[in-house]
């Protein structure tokens, strides 16, 4: 269809959630229809995910992407003038290509991402139908949702170790239940905040949970249960965690930094399992660090719940190719610009899928409010999101775009509730 081929493509400097500048891309086909797409930006990022292009220099600390935006004007957008935009494998690949490193560092992950998404976008919209549908004509579950609302971490002013305290309510029998009882207990653990810290303590982190000043992960737990039950919802609900332990890693010592404790790879598994007794939580994200691949083979055996690997695998089909025979995690993380290809990324997807594992959809704490990975998880079957409090545009965006896909799929629409890792 002549009609979906390339006919321009534009970039610009847009700004995210932390007032970072971020690659927006435009792809038009020659009928004139457009696809854009923004690039998340993360924080709490794994050594090894593909490498963003930023500036260097004076302008925003060092973090334009001037550079990134040449790369899609000058060298992407000549190559791909004239493809079908319907071709995503061909045309993620000639970026892969023309950029010629395995971490996409010459182009920028940012330049190449922007531009597949916008692509897959723009062949969706000159089609005629939703995103999720264009990727997937069996696309019917509705995820579900891992809402962020305790942060620590590198996304908080507070010394919490762990990064996320998340409900999952996966007892909700709709996607809008789940956001209604997730906006009930996020109100509900507000005011407990307030009241035992002061208000000052219900300021909100990068993912739009609160950062009190608690420094025990038991006492941020405490508050979130107590939170839960006093929203009447205690029974559709039960946890998660993401830990980011890469971050709370010494290279050195080979020793992880928690509550004022060094611990061993096996401490903190003992730690974690002693947690999962007292708690009813399912899912622990990165429970050691990236490089701890016998600790996570060790995690995964010993604590019956969901072990999920971010920084751990990276959305990368190779490491989870490699780590997946050796039964370390038993769930992936999808961040499509930890790969910086729609492509790939559904490789990633499929690969851990057929490993027996699940996939939880995720966004980065540097979000703008394209909701694009709202669309990627229907799209995707997936059954599991996380994408921050239901709170702020960045995150609210992912949450009203889900709402509208189930209202748009009607009776066909399927919550993954308690099957969220095999949602069928
Ligand atoms: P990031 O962290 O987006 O800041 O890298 C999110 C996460 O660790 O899941
Ligand atoms: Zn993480």
């Amino acid at each position: 269809m002549s009609g979906l081929r390339i006919e321009e493509v534009r970039a610009r400097e847009v700004l995210d959630c932390r007032g970072n500048p971020t690659l927006q891309a435009d792809v038009i086909t020659k009928n004139g229809i457009m696809g854009r797409a923004d690039v998340p930006a993360g924080l709490s990022t794994g050594a090894y995910e593909a490498k963003e292009l930023r500036d260097g220099g004076e302008r925003y600390g060092g973090l334009g992407v001037r550079k990134a935006i040449k790369n899609v004007t000058e060298v992407i957008g000549p190559a791909i003038k004239g493809m079908d935009a319907t071709d995503q494998r061909k045309l993620d690949y000639l970026m892969i290509e023309l950029d010629g490193t395995p971490d996409k560092s010459r182009l920028g992950a940012n330049a190449i991402l922007g531009v597949s998404l916008a692509t897959a976008r723009a062949a969706a919209n000159a089609l005629g139908v939703s995103l999720y549908k264009y990727i997937n004509v069996n696309a019917h579950v509705l995820p579900v949702p891992l809402v962020n609302l305790i942060n620590g971490g590198k996304h908080a002013s507070n010394d919490l170790e762990f990064q996320e305290f998340c409900i999952f309510p996966v007892g909700a029998d709709t996607f809008g239940e789940a956001m209604e009882i997730s906006a009930a207990v996020n109100l509900e653990l507000r005011e407990l905040i307030i009241d035992r810290y002061g208000k000052i303590a219900a300021n909100i982190g990068d993912e739009g949970g609160v950062a009190p000043p608690i420094t025990n992960v038991r006492e941020a737990m405490d508050c979130l249960v107590l939170a839960v039950e006093r929203s009447g919802y205690a029974e559709k609900i039960v946890y998660g965690l993401d830990c980011a332990s890469s971050h709370l890693y010494d290279k050195e010592t080979g020793l992880y930094h928690l509550e004022g404790n060094q611990l061993t790879t096996d401490e903190m598994i003992d730690y974690l399992r002693e947690l999962i007794e007292s708690y009813p939580i399912v899912t622990i994200e990165d429970p050691l660090s990236e490089d701890d691949v016998e600790g996570f083979r060790k995690a995964t055996e010993k604590l019956p719940i969901q072990i999920v690997g971010d920084d751990f695998f990276c959305t990368n089909p190779a490491r989870i190719r490699d780590r997946a025979k050796l039964k370390a995690g038993n769930a992936l993380l999808w961040k499509v610009n930890q790969i910086g290809t729609l492509s790939e990324a559904i490789d990633a997807a499929e690969l851990a899928f057929r490993n027996n594992y699940g996939v939880m959809v995720s966004e980065r704490s540097g979000e703008t409010e394209d909701p694009i990975i709202a669309d990627l998880v229907v799209g995707l079957n997936a059954g599991q999101i996380k994408t921050g409090a239901p709170v702020r545009g960045e995150r609210t965006s992912k949450y009203n775009r889900l709402l509208q896909i189930e209202e748009e799929l009607g009776p066909v629409a399927r919550y993954a509730g308690k099957d969220f890792k095999i949602p069928f």
